[in-house]
């Protein structure tokens, strides 16, 4: 049976959308997901402009083991940090043609380690997991865990 969007049947581990009141909540929330990464898994992260899509890379990173300064990657499309598991954090915000996607080498960056990637909602991916950060009031984010990793 082909599998639908939301949680994936057989997941062992979910986690549940969450409401986050800081940036250093919204660090804790990736950390936790950082932590799970293996090689070879890809997160697509989605959100308007500011939603807190590059704060929860940092966490992210962090739970991976990685203590780099994590910034977008705004003149490159990708940089790349090194912890427990290479975490390669991917912007598509400036990306103007697919051809420049080829380029990033995401397969060769999975097979070294985890991706993750905002704007994620500009590329294709089958097999990723899908993080939603939307803008509430003020402080607040609402984070939806829309696809797991896949196990
Ligand atoms: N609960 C929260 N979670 C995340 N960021 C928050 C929160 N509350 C306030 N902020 C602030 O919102 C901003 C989020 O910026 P961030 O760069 O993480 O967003 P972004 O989605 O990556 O933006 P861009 O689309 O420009 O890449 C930061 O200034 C952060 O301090
Ligand atoms: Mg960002």
């Amino acid at each position: 049976m082909e599998r639908r969007c939301g949680w994936p049947p057989g997941a062992t581990t979910t986690l549940p959308d969450e409401i986050t009141r800081s940036p250093a909540e919204t660090e804790a929330f990736g950390e936790r997901l950082g932590k799970r990464l293996r090689v070879g898994d890809m997160v697509l992260l989605t959100g308007e402009l500011g939603a807190g899509k590059t704060t929860f890379v940092r966490g992210v990173a962090r739970g991976t083991g990685s203590s780099a300064p994590v910034a977008s990657p705004t003149f490159q499309l990708v940089r790349v940090y090194a912890g427990r598991i290479q975490l390669a954090h991917v912007d598509l915000y400036r990306i103007e043609k697919p051809s420049e996607l080829a380029g990033l080498g995401l397969d060769e960056l999975l097979d070294q380690g985890a991706v993750v990637v905002e704007w994620g909602d500009r590329m294709e991916a089958r097999q990723a997991a899908l993080v939603e950060l939307e803008h509430l009031e003020g402080d607040r984010r609402m984070i939806r865990v829309k696809r797991d990793l896949s196990r």
